[in-house]
């Protein structure tokens, strides 16, 4: 099915499923500790041996020698793969950094070495036996330091630059100015289940069952790497413990299972340990982002710049930080730019809103900042800001749907703004100074083209196919609510397979845009079966009613049990979206109010409430599409006060690489949230008419918080995370 005229009125609307908030359909089996996850496929490999990746101890540099004698002596050992004896592999086009070091070796934490052993223990313990000799470079591991040295490159999802109008000259006229330099650390996307593969090979056929959030990926990328077929790869990922863009790409684990289990001739499982994970695999890259920002008196915005500087591997990306501020507000002469520095600390890479997550950080702080300057309530400054078209192309591309201003404003009631002293430091609450903060929410709202495989038995029970993923989001429920509106059937009825490279490809969970595309995959299918079956009963397609599990038309009915035949009938279909994107920016809004108590002796920030207002198109599963957003907001939280990888800037790694060191935010750390969706319908998005919403909740969200510190404190704060230190750097003694 072909989407590139907006959606009319369809059977979705009909929202007897869809739309409501309905329990997840792999609760149970989450709950009871009966849904599988990767590590815990004992029943595809009952027989799996162990392994266990030995990191490199250098961030760059070379592998003189490799010693694994004794390591291969060691009790139960069955094998070391090293570079050495692994075959022949090639780097992956969308791996920065390969899989496996030697001789060159390209960060800290790099596979070196795996070894496989009977046990988890005997593996584990071998592979301190492991010894390596390295003739190690000198890298380059500090931002700051390596600025100048940045360079232009296009990102794989953008252009690095853009610029409309004359910026220099309208911001050196403009009446009010803000130019401000904001900068954020290192991220580590620390979901629950760490990486994780279990191996087999049958012959030269090659089966991962693995945690993964873009299973046709993992297929391309792992057949890339150990130059084999990718009809020979199979790919099972059917429950995942978090991605955050950790998982979007298959890791060592992966691929080292499967070097391992070609080793051993057995099948090998391989999960990385949690102090593995920040220097192993992907992080999300620290960035340095000046804001420029002008407007007249009246607050309107005549010039913006954005520009960011970020670091990575060679031949890596740039972390795509001015990306909202090409969209978010009006102004018509504007500039945004990326920089990219070599930096030889692993692989940058997503996470969670890449770019837009740490850019509101930076752009919605200074318009705190601007607003405060011109003496206008931040809220009212955004509102004035509003624009329905794409800035930089004109009313030429509007947007699909933009409902910034009603998020803003209802928002606003909701949590009662109004009650805020505009002038920072006035309200306290015992030792606490009590403070406000909002800050708008931005996310591209991007689509994938998205198939599905659909059944219907002659019981009448349905089931859905499709390789798209549920990483903790809901994707399982969503489907099969799709299935069951479309087909006029209980969810009961509903069957969905997911997460299976024998599956039709999906547009996977990535970038937000996993809810909104591979339910409209689905939504194709279903269309094609309703017409098959409205054919074969002989009934007018186009008059066809499907309700109660009948198909209904010209006074007739029949059973889709029936009509489908003793054998069923099942179809494949795929949404394939047009230049719709082009022709509309497609972006969902939100608005975060946040308000904090910081420590007047400790200068500790408390968030006190948080509350968010979103539209997002169609909210499929208002309560699942809540627990994503009070994700997101969380984990904005995390980036505004907590999260942090700290640089060893005279070796080149992570320092803080586990949960007891690395701190992200708890239930208790925020007691009051809440999440309030606007109702909206986006045609122009899908036919189901909905936006993506898992990657909305962190952007701004962050910002909102350090804007609450500022009315709480007059401590301006531009350096994330805002820990108590650097607050009580700034704050008056008042004790
Ligand atoms: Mo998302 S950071 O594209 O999984």
């Amino acid at each position: 099915m072909k989407f590139d005229t907006p959606a009319l009125d369809n059977p979705i609307d009909r929202t007897r499923v869809i739309g409501r908030p309905t329990d997840r359909i792999d609760g149970p089996a989450k709950v009871t500790g009966t849904a599988p996850y990767a590590y815990e496929r004992n029943d595809v490999a009952p027989n799996a041996a162990y392994g266990w990746i030995v990191g490199t101890g250098i961030s760059t540099g070379r592998i003189v020698r490799i010693h694994t004698k004794e390591a291969e002596a060691a009790r139960g050992v069955l094998a070391v793969v090293t570079y050495e004896n692994a075959g022949k592999l090639a780097k992956a086009k969308a791996h920065t950094a390969r899989m496996l070091a030697g001789p060159d070796v390209q960060h800290y934490d790099q596979a070196v070495a795996l070894v496989v052993a009977e046990t988890f223990e005997q593996a584990r313990a071998a592979a301190k036996l492991v010894r390596v000799e390295y003739a190690p470079n000198k890298g380059r591991f500090d931002l700051a330091a390596e600025k100048e040295n940045a360079i232009k490159k296009d990102s794989q999802v953008g252009p690095a630059d853009t610029a409309t109008g004359d910026f220099p000259a309208a911001f050196a006229r403009a009446a009010v100015t803000v130019d401000a330099t904001y900068s954020t650390p290192d991220q580590s996307q620390s979901m629950m289940e760490p990486h994780a593969t279990i191996a087999a090979w049958n012959g030269d056929e090659l089966s991962l069952w693995t945690s993964n959030q873009m299973i046709a990926w993992a297929v391309r990328d792992t057949a890339e790497t150990l130059l084999i077929a990718p009809e020979k790869i199979h790919v099972s990922s059917p429950y995942i413990g978090g991605g955050f863009g950790a998982k979007l790409w298959v890791r060592a684990d992966a691929i080292m299972a499967a070097l391992g289990a070609r080793a051993a001739k057995r099948p090998v499982k391989v999960a990385l340990s949690r102090p593995q994970i920040p220097n192993n695999t992907t992080h999300r890259p620290a960035t340095i982002q000046r804001v420029r920002i002008g407007a007249g008196k009246d607050g309107r915005i005549d010039a913006i710049a954005h520009e960011s500087w970020s670091g990575d591997l060679p031949d890596g990306d740039i972390e795509t930080a001015a990306f909202q501020t090409r969209l978010l507000y009006g102004g018509a002469n504007r500039m945004t730019a990326h920089r990219l520095a070599t930096l030889h600390l692993g692989e940058g890479n997503a996470m969670r809103a890449p770019g837009e997550a740490v850019g509101h950080l930076a752009l919605e702080v200074a318009m705190d900042e601007l607003a405060e300057k011109l003496g206008i309530d931040p809220v009212q400054l955004r509102i004035l800001n509003d624009i329905q078209h794409d800035p930089e192309k004109g009313p030429e591309r509007p947007f699909s749907s933009r409902k910034l201003v009603e998020c803003l404003t209802v928002g606003a009631e909701r949590f009662g703004w109004a009650k805020r002293n505009p002038k920072p430091g006035q309200v306290r609450d015992g030792d606490w100074l009590v403070g406000m903060g909002v800050a708008s929410a931005f996310r591209n709202s991007p689509t994938q083209d998205s198939a599905a495989r659909v059944g219907v038995d002659a019981k009448g029970l349905i089931t859905v196919e499709t390789d798209m993923t549920d990483i903790g989001t809901g994707s399982y429920t969503i489907i099969a609510q799709t299935a069951a509106e479309l087909m006029g059937v209980p969810i009961e009825r509903i069957t969905v397979k997911l997460g299976d490279s024998k599956a039709p490809v999906s547009s996977g969970s990535g970038g937000q845009w996993g809810a909104n595309s591979s339910t409209s995959g689905v939504y194709a299918a279903c269309m094609k079966l309703r017409g098959e079956l409205a054919k074969k009963a002989g009934f007018n397609v186009n008059e066809a009613v499907f309700e109660d599990g009948q198909i209904r038309a010209g006074g007739r009915n029949i059973s889709l049990g029936e009509a489908a035949g003793p054998d069923g009938l099942t179809v494949e279909d795929k949404i394939e979206f047009g230049d719709m994107q082009k022709k509309f920016a497609q972006a969902s809004f939100g608005a975060h109010f946040v308000e904090v108590g910081v420590n007047a002796v400790t200068g500790e920030t408390r968030v006190r409430r948080m509350s968010g207002v979103f539209a997002a198109g169609r909210i499929l599963n208002p309560k699942a599409a809540r627990s994503q957003v009070i994700g997101a907001m969380t984990m904005g939280v995390g980036a505004a006060l907590m999260e942090e990888l700290v640089v060893d800037k005279r070796f080149g790694y992570f320092v803080n690489h586990d949960l007891a060191e690395y701190h992200i935010p708890v239930h208790a750390d925020i007691p009051n949230q809440e999440v309030h969706f606007l109702e909206e319908l986006d045609d122009k998005s899908s036919p189901m008419k909905a936006k993506g919403v898992g990657e909305l909740g962190i952007c701004g969200a962050g910002a909102a918080v350090a804007n609450a510190i500022y009315n709480a404190t007059g401590v301006r704060l531009r350096d994330y995370p805002l820990t108590l230190d650097k607050v009580l750097e700034g704050l008056p003694s008042i004790v």
